[in-house]
């Protein structure tokens, strides 16, 4: 018997007024999966990420989480098994008018299932795996923006998650922090048994992090596999975009519009 996908969306449709920004979306993510979502500024990434987050629901088709389709649970059992998520956002997200201890107790304290004590040892123990110990009483204004990302990546693993979400994670970071949060994800993921998804613009970051991809071009997934899949591509719009040359189908109308 084949594995049950952990998410699995099935000819998602999402449209905002008239555009649809996903436009008949098939894709599974495994257990384990390390899957990275590739695509244009606009193509729809972070919708895609909010639809599993299920803060949207889609106008038509469906998205299961394992068994449960998600826009039929009620908002108490949605809300539930969001905890079973992190987020990391694009802008990482953190409340600026809280510190770090703040931002990262807040979910565990909206669950109430865990004391003060229990709190400050899950604070430190996720700070202390990016990296980012003894910053509990910074406020996200002393922190630079790879300090940002990776407090909002411990923050994230604060419910212990089967599933990470990773929206740009390493966009605006220098190479070097860029590789340390790639290595966070790889080893964050494997240590804790989760599956991840992340979205990124990065090929380098692409090609270390992934165990799969997946690339999302005019609201459907025109290629997935594997990093070698990917390498291979006959795909002329994937090869464009994995090399990221100037000419090639996604530029075409670009190029004819200027001449
Ligand atoms: N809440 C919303 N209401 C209306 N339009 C939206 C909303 N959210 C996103 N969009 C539109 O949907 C499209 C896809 O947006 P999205 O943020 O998912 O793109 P993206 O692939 O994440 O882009 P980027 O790489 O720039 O982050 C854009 O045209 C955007 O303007
Ligand atoms: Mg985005």
């Amino acid at each position: 018997m084949s594995e049950t996908p952990l998410i699995q969306l099935e000819n998602v449709v999402l449209k905002f007024g008239e555009k649809a920004v996903l436009d008949g979306i098939n894709l599974r993510i495994f257990h384990k999966d390390r899957l990275v979502i590739l695509g244009q500024s606009g193509g729809g990434k972070s919708t895609m990420l909010r639809l599993i987050l299920g803060i949207l629901k889609p106008t038509s088709g469906k998205v299961r989480y394992k068994h449960l389709q998600m826009h039929k649970l009620s908002r108490s059992k949605l809300n539930l098994l969001r905890t079973r998520i992190g987020m990391v956002y694009q802008n990482s997200a953190l409340i600026s008018s809280m510190t770090v201890r703040e931002n990262l107790a807040l979910p565990v304290e909206e669950l109430g299932r865990k004391n003060r004590t229990e709190i400050e040892h899950l604070i430190s123990k996720n700070l202390e795996a990016v990296g980012m110990e003894g910053t509990e009483d910074k406020m996200p204004s002393e922190l630079s923006g790879g300090m940002k990302k990776r407090v909002s990546l411990a923050r994230a693993l604060m419910l212990q998650p089967e599933l990470i979400l990773f929206d740009e994670p390493s966009a605006g970071l220098d190479p070097v922090i860029s590789s340390v949060i790639d290595e966070l994800i790889i080893g964050l993921t494997e240590r804790t048994h989760a599956t991840s998804v992340i979205v990124t613009h990065e090929m380098d970051s692409a090609f270390r992090i992934a165990t799969r991809l997946a690339m999302l071009y005019q609201g459907r997934i025109i290629e997935e596999g594997s990093p070698e899949n990917f390498r291979n591509s006959s795909n002329s719009i994937v090869r464009q975009f994995v090399t990221g040359t100037t000419e090639g189908p996604m530029t075409e109308t670009l190029v004819h519009a200027d001449l």
